[in-house]
């Protein structure tokens, strides 16, 4: 079993609860969301919904709503619950949502915190997604996220989650540079030349990023099935699988 009573300490809280982290965030938003729009779409296009069904989902760590909002866009009928830790994420992503108003409710939710849901996430939920979020979580927490993920789907409910991931050994790290920096020619002498605050950002974005398989691993050992990597690119992949129809 994970050890659920690991301790929650947390340079996140620094990094994304703050008017700075937020303001960062948005200032390397364009250029980012243009390169994983593609990605977005395909988390969508893998739920099992019609464009004139009515569902509700829950996005974990959902930030300022990107990925809320894909799904939106696909599914007219979707509710999205969207659930973040950040005060300043959460008034910032109300702004953005401001053309799918009674589409949405933000819920507060500290994922590390392992237990109930908030009452705002409803039990069960049809679907679960999680973007750029789960890789902040250490690894007990991941496992039992995931068990609570089980837990709250409604059975056939899917979750994807799309996620940056470490690489497995530094043969295959050394690939992932070297394609990476080929496509971005300044990200090797941006790597070397961090200032201490990008270098406290990164060291909080990689310090709980574990392998894929690990983490697809996590996934079974929960009890979802239809597990996959739905898609992959270097270091960014998306994942997930679907809570069984039987009782469990
Ligand atoms: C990289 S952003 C991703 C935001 C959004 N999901 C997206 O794809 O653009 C990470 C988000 O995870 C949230 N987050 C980080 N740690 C969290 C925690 N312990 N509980 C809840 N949210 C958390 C941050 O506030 C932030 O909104």
């Amino acid at each position: 079993m994970p050890d659920i009573e690991q301790p929650t300490e947390d340079t996140n809280a620094a990094v994304w609860k703050t008017d700075v982290g937020v303001t960062f965030w948005k200032s390397t938003e364009a250029d980012r969301e243009r390169r994983r729009a593609g990605h977005r779409e395909l988390l969508a296009e893998l739920l099992p919904f019609g464009p004139d069904e009515a569902f509700t989902f829950a996005d974990l760590g959902a930030g300022t709503g990107a990925a809320s909002r894909t799904v939106l866009d696909h599914f007219p009928l979707a509710h999205a619950v969207l659930a973040d830790f950040s005060p300043q994420m959460m008034a910032q992503g109300m702004l953005e949502l401001a053309p799918y108003q009674g589409r949405y409710t933000y819920v507060e939710f500290d994922l590390t915190r392992a237990g109930d849901w908030p009452a705002g996430i409803p039990a069960p939920v049809d679907a679960v997604i999680s973007s750029l979020a789960v890789h902040h979580l250490n690894d007990g927490r991941k496992q039992t996220l995931f068990a609570e993920v089980l837990r709250q789907l409604a059975p056939g409910g899917w979750f994807l989650n799309y996620d940056p991931v470490q690489p497995p050994d530094a043969v295959v790290e050394e690939a992932w540079l070297r394609a990476g920096d080929r496509r971005d020619p300044s990200a090797a002498d941006k790597r070397a030349h961090r200032t201490a605050e990008e270098q406290f950002r990164y060291d909080n974005h990689v310090r709980y990023m574990v392998p894929l398989d690990q983490q697809v691993g996590y996934l079974r050992e929960a009890g979802l099935e239809g597990v996959d990597v739905y898609w992959k690119e270097l270091d960014y992949v998306i994942y997930g699988g679907r809570r069984p129809r039987r009782p469990l």
